[in-house]
């Protein structure tokens, strides 16, 4: 592998910290195989929202991991470790990676792979990883939700709320979302979702204590953050988990705490590429065993909203900031640009 290159979406800094700094495909060395790791040549990846903020500065790869963005893939085996065992060059396979999503190959710890259900191609397959990854994480294994409950979901029209939407209700739990327009409140609730809530135009946590019948909900879901916090902990009901994944909302409040002790709530910090090698392995067993036999049966699919060659990924982020999407943005080595309504 030495000396060998590859092109890869990088991002061309100018050094200050915040800048829009521009991404470019550029040749770069190939990453190394190290042993239990998988060559995986890349022929799509998604944008997710961590990519823009590492573009700025401001979400830098933990030690050790590629500094190329892209945090998922979908592709084939080109070379396995030696010693590695049940994968071989030539296989679909998709995953997540702390880093190297953008680039043509990346090097994967073996364990952290899923075979590509024969239903999905590469496209379909490099929108899964990183969503239904992080809804699964955070909805069964931290929050324990269980059938009967009531999650309350923000953004349901995000590439992690349409993965949230669907495994909740795949395992009979009510769900509840809130979405930034009409348009995107509807078609959560065209995936599954009982109620929706247009957070710009309505108070979410009145009507989540309306549609309730005053009881609150079980889980919230969250990645705003500080600017929700108090009123998540009104609408938790007894013994409820709040499970904060971003602080798109900001990052310092107040609150009042005795709900807190005298609800018995629990609130669970949760961020998956920081994970370890070993966590990360145990989390992709807990998804092979539960959710991929969904994602076989089409009883839960990724929501593509637009595809993108890898040489406008400029404009993928851009489709990003603006927000006018519904589901996930996928970057392709091979498709033409062709943008997706719907799925
Ligand atoms: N901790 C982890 O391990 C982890 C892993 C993956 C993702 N995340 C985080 O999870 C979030 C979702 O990820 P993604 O890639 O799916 O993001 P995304 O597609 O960029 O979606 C962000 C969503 O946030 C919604 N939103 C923004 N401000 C809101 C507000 N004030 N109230 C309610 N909703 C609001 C937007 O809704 P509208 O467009 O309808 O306005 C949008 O749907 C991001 O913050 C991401 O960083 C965390």
């Amino acid at each position: 592998m030495k000396d060998k290159r590859m092109p890869a979406v990088v991002v061309v800094e100018t050094g200050k910290r915040g800048d829009w700094n521009t991404l470019d495909i550029r040749d770069v060395p190939m990453p190394s195989l190290e042993p239990g790791e998988v060559l995986v040549r890349v022929e799509a990846c998604s944008v997710n929202r961590a990519d823009l903020l590492q573009r700025r500065g401001f979400y830098p790869p933990p030690p050790g991991a590629s500094s190329i963005l892209g945090l998922d893939f979908a592709g084939e085996i080109a070379e396995a470790a030696e010693g590695v065992a049940g994968w071989e060059p030539g296989d679909r396979v998709f995953g997540i990676t702390a880093g190297g999503g953008y680039g043509r190959y990346v090097s994967v710890a073996a364990n952290h792979l899923v075979p590509i259900p024969d239903r999905l191609d590469y496209v379909q397959a490099a929108a899964v990883a990183e969503v239904f990854f992080t809804a699964h994480l955070n909805l069964f294994i931290e929050a324990s939700m269980q059938a009967g409950e009531s999650l309350l979901v923000h953004g349901g029209g995000s590439g992690v709320g349409t993965a949230a939407i669907q495994l909740a209700k795949a395992a009979g739990i009510q769900v509840i979302v809130t979405a930034g327009t009409a348009d995107k409140v509807r078609r959560c609730l065209d995936l599954g979702a009982d109620y929706g809530i247009n957070y710009r135009t309505e108070d979410f946590a009145s009507q989540v204590m309306q549609i309730t019948g005053g009881k609150g909900v079980d889980v919230v879901l969250d990645w705003i953050g500080a600017s929700y916090l108090e009123r998540h902990i009104d609408i938790l009901k007894t013994r409820g988990r709040l499970v904060i994944i971003g602080l798109m909302g900001g990052t310092r409040t107040e609150i009042n705490l005795p709900p807190l002790l005298t609800k018995r709530l629990r609130i669970i910090g949760s961020v998956l590429r920081s994970q370890s090698g070993q966590e990360k392995a145990l989390l992709v067993q807990s998804f092979r065993d539960q959710v991929l036999p969904l994602l076989e049966a089409g009883r839960v699919h990724p929501v593509i909203d637009r595809v993108y060659s890898v040489h406008n990924a400029e404009e993928a982020h851009q489709a990003m900031r603006e927000g006018l999407y519904f589901g996930k943005i996928v970057l392709s080595w091979s498709e033409k640009e062709k943008v997706q309504q719907g799925e």
